[in-house]
C-alpha cells in the first residue's frame, strides 16, 4: 500500500523490507524531521526525494497514452497526470475512467483529460508523447515518417511552450526518428529529449527468457541495444538470472529463438491483435517516468543521442543509460566483442537512414 501524504510518500507494504522503497520529500516538515530519526533508529534509511512531481502529461490518449497515464496514477507518481488528445472527448473520457478507480485501487494521483488545451499542461516536469497513428495498407514508411512527424513537431512545440523545462520521452513510432523529430522540434539537449523502446523490448527478451527457464521474470537481468525494429541487438553475453549468465542456463539454439523472437516482438502481437500492443508499452514508459520522478539513477535501456559513445555519432540509438532526475544523467559505455559492435553499426545505419528521410522532408525549416 502506498501512503501519500503532501510531503512523504511511503510504501508501507515494503516498510521494513525494502529500504529503497522508503521515500520522504527533502523540504520536510516537523513530523517528517521525526518519521525520519525514527526510522533511522530501526535502521531503515529512508530515501530521500526532492519532490513530489506536481504534473505529468501524456499526448496521445490513445491505448499506450491511456496506460501509461493509468500506470503512472497507480503509483502515485504526480500530484496530476493530464491526458492530451485531439479527439473530442477521448482523453476527457479515459481520464475520468482511470481518475474513477483510485478509490478502489488507493492512489491519489488526480488525473484530468483535455482536447488540444495545452494550457492545461503547463509546469509539467515530465512530458510522454505517444500522439500519432499506425500504419495503414498502401502508406508507405517514409509517408508515415511524414504524418507522425508533423504530428510530433506539433504537440512538442505546443506542449515545451508551457512546460519549457519538462523531460520528453517519445513513444510514437516509428521510434528512433520520432524522438530526433521531438528533438529538433523542442530545443533542449539531447539528456531531456529520449525515446522509450528499450525498457518494453528488454522486457519482452526477459519474459521470455523467464518462461524458458520457469523462473520469476524479476531475477532475469539483461540488455539490449540498438534501434527499435528487427535490427535491436539484444545480449545474451549481458544477460543473467540473478548473476548466473543466461548461456549457462539456455542452449544457444533456444538463444537464438528468444532473439529472434524479441527482435519481432512488437510484430507477433500486431498479427495476434490487429493493433500493436499497450500493456507492456505503458508500463516500460511509466518506469521511465518514475525513474526520473523518484530520481532512482536506474540504469534503463533508452533511445537516446550518441555524441561519439560506441564509435556513433549523431544518431538517436537505444543504449543503456543511467535515469535520474536530469533526465540522461549517463550514457553507460560497456565492451562489446566484434560481432556485438557490427549488429550495433548495422542498427545504426538503419536509423540513420530513417533519420536522413526525415531531414530530406525539411519539417524542420
Ligand atoms: P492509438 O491510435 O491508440 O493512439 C494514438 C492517439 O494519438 C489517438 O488517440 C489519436 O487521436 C492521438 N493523436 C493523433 N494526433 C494527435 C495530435 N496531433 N495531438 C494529440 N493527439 C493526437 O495508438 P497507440 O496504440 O496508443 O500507439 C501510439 C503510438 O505509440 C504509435 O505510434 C505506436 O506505433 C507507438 N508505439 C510505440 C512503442 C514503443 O516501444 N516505442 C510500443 C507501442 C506503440
Ligand atoms: C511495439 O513494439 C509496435 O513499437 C510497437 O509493440
Amino acid at each position: 500500500m502506498v501512503v501519500q501524504l503532501k510531503k512523504i510518500r511511503i510504501n508501507w507494504g515494503f516498510f521494513k523490507t525494502v529500504q529503497s522503497k522508503v521515500t520522504i520529500n527533502h523540504n520536510h516538515n516537523y513530523f517528517t524531521k521525526y518519521l525520519y530519526i525514527w526510522l533511522m533508529k530501526q535502521k531503515i534509511k529512508p530515501k530521500i526525494i526532492s519532490q513530489i512531481m506536481q504534473k505529468i502529461t501524456v499526448i496521445g490518449a490513445g491505448n499506450v497514452g491511456a496506460t501509461v497515464a493509468n500506470v503512472i496514477a497507480h503509483k502515485n507518481l504526480a500530484k496530476e497526470v493530464v491526458l492530451v488528445d485531439i479527439k473530442e472527448g477521448t482523453a476527457e473520457g479515459k481520464a475520468l475512467d482511470i481518475w474513477q478507480s483510485a478509490p478502489i485501487n488507493h492512489f491519489n494521483t488526480r488525473v484530468t483529460g483535455v482536447t488540444n488545451d495545452y494550457l492545461a499542461t503547463k509546469g509539467s516536469g515530465v512530458i510522454v508523447i505517444t500522439s500519432g497513428i499506425p500504419r495503414k495498407p498502401g502508406m508507405s514508411r517514409d509517408d508515415l515518417i511524414k504524418t507522425n512527424a508533423a504530428i510530433v513537431k506539433e504537440v512538442t512545440e505546443k506542449a515545451t511552450k508551457y512546460s519549457p523545462d519538462a523531460i520528453i520521452i517519445i513513444v510514437s513510432n516509428p521510434l528512433d526518428v520520432m524522438t530526433y523529430a521531438a528533438y529538433l522540434a523542442a530545443n533542449k539537449p539531447s539528456s531531456k529529449v529520449f525515446g522509450m523502446a528499450g525498457t518494453l523490448d528488454t522486457g519482452r527478451y526477459r519474459a521470455f527468457i523467464a518462461n524458458a527457464l520457469n523462473v520469476d521474470p524479476i531475477d532475469v537481468h539483461a540488455l539490449l541495444m540498438g534501434g527499435h525494429g528487427d535490427t535491436m541487438v539484444p545480449l545474451p553475453r549481458y544477460t543473467s538470472v540473478n548473476g548466473i549468465p543466461v548461456t549457462e542456463l539456455l542452449g544457444k539454439e533456444e538463444l537464438d529463438k528468444i532473439v529472434e523472437r524479441t527482435k519481432k516482438g512488437g510484430g507477433e502481437l500486431v498479427n495476434l491483435m490487429g493493433t500493436s500492443a499497450w500493456y507492456a508499452p505503458g508500463a516500460a514508459a511509466a518506469q521511465i517516468v518514475e525513474a526520473i520522478v523518484d530520481d532512482q539513477n536506474r540504469v534503463l535501456p533508452v533511445c537516446a543521442m550518441l555524441n561519439g559513445e560506441y564509435g556513433l555519432k549523431n544518431v538517436y540509438l537505444g543504449v543503456p543509460c543511467k535515469i535520474g532526475k536530469n533526465g540522461i544523467e549517463e550514457i553507460i559505455k560497456i565492451a562489446l566483442n566484434k560481432e556485438e559492435q557490427a549488429l550495433l553499426n548495422t542498427s545504426a545505419q538503419a536509423v540513420r537512414e530513417l533519420m536522413k528521410s526525415l531531414d530530406d522532408m525539411k519539417l524542420f525549416e
